[in-house]
């Protein structure tokens, strides 16, 4: 497992993370939009309800006046009725600060989020990224398997 630098700590997501900079952190993945407190606070519940299948984990710079989220990434178990009820993990919205980049919290956050899964007991964890990221999923352990579609609405 990689180690976090001096000051950096990986922990669940916390309902105070929204003045911290988890939205920031993930505007480096894609749009985020305006995301005003009461609507974050709506989705940040229903997702804690959803005990035992959704987790999202950040990285947190301590040592940073206040402390930054730098890092995130989520993982969602499926339940499944196929291989005798077993579990899919799925790994989403990995992002890591552009000026945090490089030093290993990617790594660091698909390996506490494989870990999560393999602890819920998954077969397998599955991800879609782009052609641009496939050398860092396979540093991390992934292989290509199967091709992505989508219908978006
Ligand atoms: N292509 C090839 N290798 C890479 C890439 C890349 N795009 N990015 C990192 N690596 C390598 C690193 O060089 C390092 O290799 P080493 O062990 O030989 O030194 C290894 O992968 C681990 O890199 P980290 O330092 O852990 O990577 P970082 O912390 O910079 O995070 C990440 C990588 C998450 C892709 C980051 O660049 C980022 O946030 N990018 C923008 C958002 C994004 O694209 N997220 C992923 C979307 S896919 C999804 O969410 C399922």
């Amino acid at each position: 497992q990689a180690a976090l630098p001096e000051g950096y700590k990986l922990r669940p997501l916390r309902r105070e993370d929204y003045s911290a900079g988890f939205l920031d952190c993930l505007r480096v993945l894609t749009t985020v939009g305006d995301v005003t407190k009461e609507q974050w606070d709506e989705r940040y519940d229903w997702i804690a309800k959803q005990d035992g299948s959704y987790f999202i984990v950040v990285i947190e710079d301590t040592t940073a006046k206040p402390p930054r989220v730098v890092g995130t990434g989520a993982l969602l178990a499926e339940r499944k009725f196929i291989h005798n009820l077993g579990s899919v993990g799925h790994i989403e919205d990995i992002a890591v600060a552009k000026d945090q980049q490089g030093k290993k919290l990617g790594l660091r956050l698909i390996q506490a989020l494989d870990y999560i899964a393999t602890q819920t007991g998954c077969y397998k964890t599955i991800l879609d990224c782009s052609e641009a990221n496939e050398g860092f999923y396979v540093k991390c352990g992934f292989r290509r398997a199967g091709l992505e579609m989508a219908h978006y609405h």
